[in-house]
């Protein structure tokens, strides 16, 4: 994100807002899980007692050991497995659950967020939040939560081997707190390791996420090699990680293994003397034996537990960055009562707009449009039109100065009162996954299916649409693309006529159509944007023309403003867009309409329009 790199939280913040917001609420499964690894920890450490007794037994010939012997042991074994799976099945449903819920937490924070801060990020990069991380925090989860049975089992045991031998129970005791320090000092390198790991993830879902949509380019241009060599470099940097990350996690397994070990040799060496001295006996001797092999385990799951936990933590937090990003775009107090709309008047009031990334894209705007006026925006390639769109219906705030919808600042508004008063037609009319009745729909959520296909028709939409093979209900796959741009755009007009706003926020495409489609979706924007307030970022000519003022940008600022006549006597930036981009040659003229700012400029016939509109003799 945007935000600094926060300092690293301490395992017992991180776990401990883990488990007070999403394990708590499922606290009944928890403690069944609990007493269900109780109930695992002490059959598997009444194994290692039982056995000393049936040893004990074995002396007294009417003790009926050889019946009580083995079938104390298969009610010992029977009960530990099934409370083990019993145990399992309820921790996972509570883990899936909560991996579950903070994947929809975090997707609502991201629909929701600032564009400001969404865009610090590569949506590849976030989408590894929901994949990668969460799996790890579930991972780690399991471990850390399942290593309350390790606990529990070693507590235990060593609670069998206090009963059997005091000087034992320490000694073993001794050895455990000697052997978990040097565990604990790969910790801090495993956690760096794994932060950066879970960062170079994200980076290896952006390359082949780059890679792939970039498809077109790649192959057209032969850039193979190009984007390969850069995805490879973080496949290599990938596999450096997981190299270390291995090699300090895997140490704690021979960590666990020398420290069973050395209870056992310790053992060994203490237990002639101890069954001299008459301290134990022979049962006594295969009980501590039995608890060492019960101890191991658990010793070694707990110390993998460490490791893993200290995984999820980093997992953890680029987890809870999202759910912690603060809103800056916040809801204000009015909205107009049920069937009332702004009139739709707009002012500007020395408006400045900053990107997050310090670059200053609006200076000083001060602009009013009155109720009903369609204004045009022309001016170069990134001159800051796009940005004054934005500001409207707030996807950013303004850095300082004030818009206003009918004299009223729109900060004071309730967001979906402001966005409920504005409709967009952009360049690319974006589908979701849905029918086309549907997507149209979206438009306003209230309208019923007539509603929506009269809006279809006065789009000029319904004939296509018709002709799909489930008409209305044709399922739209976004991924796909089975629309045409201008079928899109359509589409889109339909969206914006449903939804009857006051204002109507206009960005006309610059890709051409052909003759029939573009003047048809002319036609349906004409009638659209009748009766509101159209600001239009425009690229063709007749838009410019048709346009009650025409306001020109450059640089961030409104340098000039006025009729399509006024402005070529200023003779300003506008006279120079127009000259350069519009071809204007008589023999063009039936043509002119369809023209874009972007077309290929043909030199001679607008030097000869220029400098008859100059009065000029130069190149007559
Ligand atoms: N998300 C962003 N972060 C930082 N700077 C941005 C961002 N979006 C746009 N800019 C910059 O702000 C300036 C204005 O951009 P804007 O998109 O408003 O231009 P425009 O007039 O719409 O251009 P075009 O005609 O090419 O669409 C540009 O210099 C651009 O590089
Ligand atoms: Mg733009």
């Amino acid at each position: 994100m945007s935000k600094p790199q926060a300092k690293q939280m301490s395992a017992r913040a991180a776990y401990g807002r883990l488990w007070r917001d999403w394990l708590k609420p499922h606290w009944g499964k928890m403690l069944l899980s609990m007493l269900l690894m109780a109930l695992v920890a002490f059959a598997s450490a009444g194994y290692a007692k039982f056995m000393e007794w049936v040893i004990a037994g074995l002396d007294q010939p009417d003790s009926g050991v050889i019946w009580w012997g083995p079938l104390g042991i298969i009610a010992l074994t029977m009960t530990r497995a099934l409370a083990s799976y019993a145990n399992q099945r309820v921790q996972n449903r509570v883990l899936s659950t909560v991996q579950a819920d903070m994947q929809k937490l975090m997707f609502k924070r991201l629909i929701n967020m600032d564009l400001a801060h969404l865009l610090a990020e590569s949506p590849a990069s976030l989408a590894t939040r929901f994949s990668a991380d969460i799996e790890l925090i579930r991972n780690a989860t399991t471990h850390v939560f399942g290593s309350v049975r390790s606990v529990l089992t070693l507590v235990a045991v060593i609670g069998v081997v206090l009963s059997i031998d005091w000087v034992m129970a320490l000694t073993l005791l001794g050895v455990f707190a000697l052997a978990f320090g040097p565990i604990g000092l790969t910790g801090a390198k495993v956690r760096k390791l794994s932060t950066n790991t879970q960062k170079e993830i994200a980076h290896m879902t952006e390359a082949v996420n780059e890679g792939l949509s970039g498809i077109r380019i790649v192959r057209t241009y032969q850039l193979e090699d190009w984007v390969r060599r850069s995805s490879d470099a973080v496949f290599d940097r990938l596999l450096g990680l997981r190299i270390s990350l291995i090699k300090w996690q895997a140490m704690v397994t021979p960590m666990v293994e020398i420290l069973a070990g050395l209870s056992i040799a310790i053992l060994l060496f203490l237990v002639s003397w101890r069954i001299s001295s008459g301290a134990i006996d022979l049962a006594g001797f295969i009980g501590l034996i039995s608890a060492l092999g019960v101890a191991t385990n658990p010793a070694r799951k707990m110390a993998g537990a460490y490791a893993i936990g200290l995984q999820g933590m980093a997992a953890l937090e680029r987890v809870y960055e999202l759910f912690d990003v603060e809103n800056t775009i916040n809801d204000g107090d009015f909205s107009f009562p049920e069937g009332e709309k702004a009139k739709g008047d707009i002012s500007f009031e020395d408006v400045g707009f900053t990107y997050p990334d310090g670059h200053q894209a609006l200076h000083e705007i001060n602009l009013t449009i009155p109720t009903g006026k369609t204004f045009a925006f022309v001016g170069r390639s990134g001159a800051g039109k796009s940005t004054v769109f934005n500001l409207l219906p707030r996807l950013f705030d303004a850095t300082s100065g004030q818009v206003k919808i009918d004299g009223r600042n729109i900060n004071d508004m309730t967001l979906s009162c402001l966005r409920n008063q504005i409709s967009v037609v952009g360049q690319e009319s974006v589908l979701l996954t849905g029918t086309v009745l549907e997507n149209i729909g979206f438009g306003r959520k209230s309208a019923d299916r007539d509603a929506i296909i009269a809006a279809a028709k006065a789009a000029a939409a319904h004939e296509f649409i018709e002709k799909l093979p489930q008409g209305y209900d044709t399922p739209i796959d976004p991924a796909k693309h089975a629309f045409s741009g201008g079928e899109r755009q359509r589409l889109s007009i339909a969206r914006a006529i449903l939804r009857d706003a006051p204002i109507l926020l206009l960005d006309e495409p610059t890709s051409a159509l052909d003759a029939e489609s573009e003047n048809t979706i002319r036609a349906a924007l004409d009638d659209l944007s009748e009766g509101r307030t159209t600001l239009v970022i425009a690229h063709r000519l007749a838009t410019i023309l048709d346009a009650d003022q025409i306001v020109v940008m450059d640089q961030g600022r409104i340098v000039d403003q006025g009729t399509h006549d006024e402005l070529l006597e200023h003779d300003g930036i506008y006279a120079e867009l127009f000259s350069l981009q519009f071809d204007l040659s008589p023999s063009n003229g039936k043509r002119r309409n369809s023209k874009s700012f972007s077309s290929p400029r043909r030199k001679r016939g607008m030097m000869e329009r220029i400098s008859r509109f100059f009065g000029g003799s130069d190149t007559a």
